[in-house]
């Protein structure tokens, strides 16, 4: 089985791009052939400063290695070092429907936010699905936010099919239910464009900083706290043991305790959680061959795979003999 994610490196790694996407992927690099990318030309729709753009990916890189990654067994590269994506991407977007894409989420949402309404970021799921394809994806382990792009990338690979014979796998996405949607510090969705993020390798202070200014009700100190929709109990339960949660949630119950220390313990918690990988990074930082070797060796073999399916795709659509 062959599973492939990719992430955006558009800003600091924070606690719902851990949870959403990149544990889940790490735990199933145990699972079969994985494949992990930076995905550091989807980023170009958002990111204009190149300064930011090399700073970011480089240090997606560090932090996915320090969270797990085990280049031993997941190939993990740099979307822009395979370039047949591109080629791939021009070749699905012959067949895409605009009407496809003009239902797609993520460019009304990015373009009602500010962003620039660029064809790039509207034909952003066809580069996604020709990253998912070109590497004959089973798996696509993703946050819930990325289903639609998942259907689109199935909806791509059947119209090639049938226009071109049997071309493409269908892939299937793997949503975990866990951490589908981590909330942010409002409450909202976490997201970098809602400026309601905590980083995973936030400093100490600011990390509590921020714990402590999570947005609650005016619920006073001695009565039962609301559980449903809590996003102290919601991040908790990420970054404390069970038996830590469940004491939490009855303590929300019967009242009692302040949500200053409900605050505190997450981020007593959250501090505790992310410290071996905080440490792994530390080494992996003193040590930058380490990251360019682990890219370069990544980037050699995703080349290996994706001429190969480009071969077959060229023939099958008429571009080589
Ligand atoms: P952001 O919304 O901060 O820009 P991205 O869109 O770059 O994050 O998301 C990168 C990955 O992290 C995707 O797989 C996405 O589904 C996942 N992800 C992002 N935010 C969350 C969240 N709050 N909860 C669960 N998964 C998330
Ligand atoms: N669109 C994804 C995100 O914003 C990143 C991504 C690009 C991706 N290509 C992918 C994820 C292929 C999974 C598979 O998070």
């Amino acid at each position: 089985m062959r599973i492939l994610s990719g992430i955006q490196p558009s800003g600091k790694l924070h606690l719902g791009n851990y949870f959403g996407m990149m544990r889940p992927a790490i735990e199933l690099q145990e699972e079969g052939e994985a494949f992990y990318f930076i995905a550091d030309l989807h980023a170009l729709t958002t990111v204009r400063d190149p300064t930011a753009l090399r700073e970011y990916s480089r240090e997606l890189a560090i932090d996915f290695l320090a969270c797990g990654l085990d280049p031993s067994r997941a190939c993990f590269f740099r979307q822009s070092d395979v370039p047949a994506v591109t080629e791939l991407a021009w070749i699905l977007s012959t067949v895409t429907p605009m009407g496809l894409l003009e239902r797609c989420h993520s460019y009304k949402d990015k373009t009602s936010r500010g962003f620039a309404a660029s064809h790039g970021l509207f034909a952003y799921p066809v580069l996604m699905a020709a990253d998912i394809l070109l590497y004959e994806s089973d798996l696509v382990p993703v946050g819930r936010d990325q289903k639609q792009h998942l259907e689109v990338t199935r909806d791509i690979a059947i119209k090639i099919n049938e226009l071109y014979g049997e071309v493409f796998k269908l892939p299937e996405p793997s949503i975990r239910g866990d951490a589908a949607t981590v909330p942010g510090l409002d409450g909202a969705k976490m997201s970098k464009s809602y400026g309601n993020t905590i980083e995973i390798f936030e400093d100490e202070k600011t990390l509590r900083k921020k714990i402590m200014g999570i947005q609650t009700d005016s619920t006073p100190v001695e009565a039962p706290k609301p559980t449903d929709d809590s996003t102290i109990l919601g991040l908790y339960k990420l970054v404390a043991s069970p038996g830590e949660y469940a004491s939490m949630a009855e303590a929300f119950r019967v009242g009692g305790t302040g949500y200053g220390d409900f605050k505190k313990a997450l981020f007593a918690a959250a501090w505790r959680h992310f410290g071996p990988m905080r440490e792994k990074r530390e080494a992996i930082l003193a040590d930058p061959a380490f990251v360019d070797a682990v890219l370069r060796e990544g980037a050699a073999k995703a080349n290996t795979i994706a001429e190969k399916v480009m071969a077959r795709v060229r023939k099958a659509v008429g571009l080589a003999g």
